[in-house]
């Protein structure tokens, strides 16, 4: 069917780190509409298989295309590294996910060369980050770790205490002294501790996030394609989870700096 510049954007995640997407977005794209889907029934994907991640990752794309959207976003790294090339194979959907964004822009920024990419086991495994940035410039020397107690460490609020610098310094101490210059937030929920890591990395180090990055890159594409919300429209933003909405309303209120975001429970059969 075709599609029209007041159709929403649809965002999914596997849970509320996609909600830094959201805000870039919000920042960006004040005139869109757009659909989040956190799958918190099913979180974390970073330490699933391939196989478990792309068949969520269809589940949630269905979703998200019955509501009618004219751009699906992957804000999950781990779903764009394992599952982005097939949900465009068999949706036909213009998609975007968040490492072509990030790998571009840590490209660009690099004078040394000497690129560090952090994120989940999944996403580290999978190689999706450094393969786009050799797609770019194959002489580019990366370096990755992934560090899957970040994202625990964000979900309990633990942005920046003791215990999180020493286990940053635990993950990030064997890059540092490589004249690595930039560093991919590869995660959702890293551009949370841009404090932490960037006191461990030191001042040198430019963090790329691959969520302001994302959203940048979607405004591009919607006026590439026409399809870009018009001026007088007011955006807004829906947002849905497949478990219990209170818990993630709190901690999305903090993460978006609003007041009250309403969250509606979808139940997991109405996605598949
Ligand atoms: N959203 C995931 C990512 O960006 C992090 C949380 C998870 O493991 O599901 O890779």
């Amino acid at each position: 069917m075709k599609k029209s510049s007041s159709d929403p954007i649809g965002v999914f995640d596997s849970g509320l780190g996609g909600l830094t997407v959201l805000k870039e977005l919000i920042k960006a794209l004040p005139h869109e509409r757009i659909i989040y889907l956190g799958d918190t029934a099913r979180v974390p994907y970073g330490n699933k298989s391939h196989e478990t991640v792309i068949r969520y990752a269809f589940e949630n794309t269905r979703f998200l295309l019955r509501r009618g959207i004219k751009l699906l976003i992957i804000a999950c790294n781990t779903a764009s590294a394992y599952s982005m090339d097939a949900v465009k194979y068999a949706f036909h959907v213009c998609s975007l996910g968040v490492i072509q964004p990030g790998a571009r822009a840590a490209v660009q920024n690099t004078r040394s060369g000497k690129v560090a990419i952090i994120g989940t086991s999944g996403t580290i495994l999978s190689k999706a980050y450094p393969k786009a940035i050799h797609d770019l410039n194959s002489d580019i020397v990366t370096y990755e770790k992934a560090c899957p107690l970040f994202v625990p460490l964000v979900e309990e609020g633990w942005m920046d205490n003791e215990v999180t610098e020493m286990v940053a310094r635990s993950y990030l101490g064997s890059m540092i002294g490589r004249e690595i210059d930039t560093l991919i937030l590869g995660c959702t929920h890293y551009p949370l501790l841009k404090g932490v890591i960037s006191r461990v990395m030191g001042p040198d180090v430019r963090l790329v996030d691959s969520a302001e990055e994302t959203a940048k890159d979607a405004k591009t594409l919607l006026k590439g394609i026409d399809l870009l919300a018009p001026d007088h429209s007011e955006g807004g933003y829906q947002v849905f989870v497949t478990d219990l909405p209170q818990q993630f309303s709190n901690v999305a209120s903090l993460f978006l700096g609003m007041d009250q975001v309403p969250v509606e429970r979808v139940i997991v059969d109405e996605i598949v």
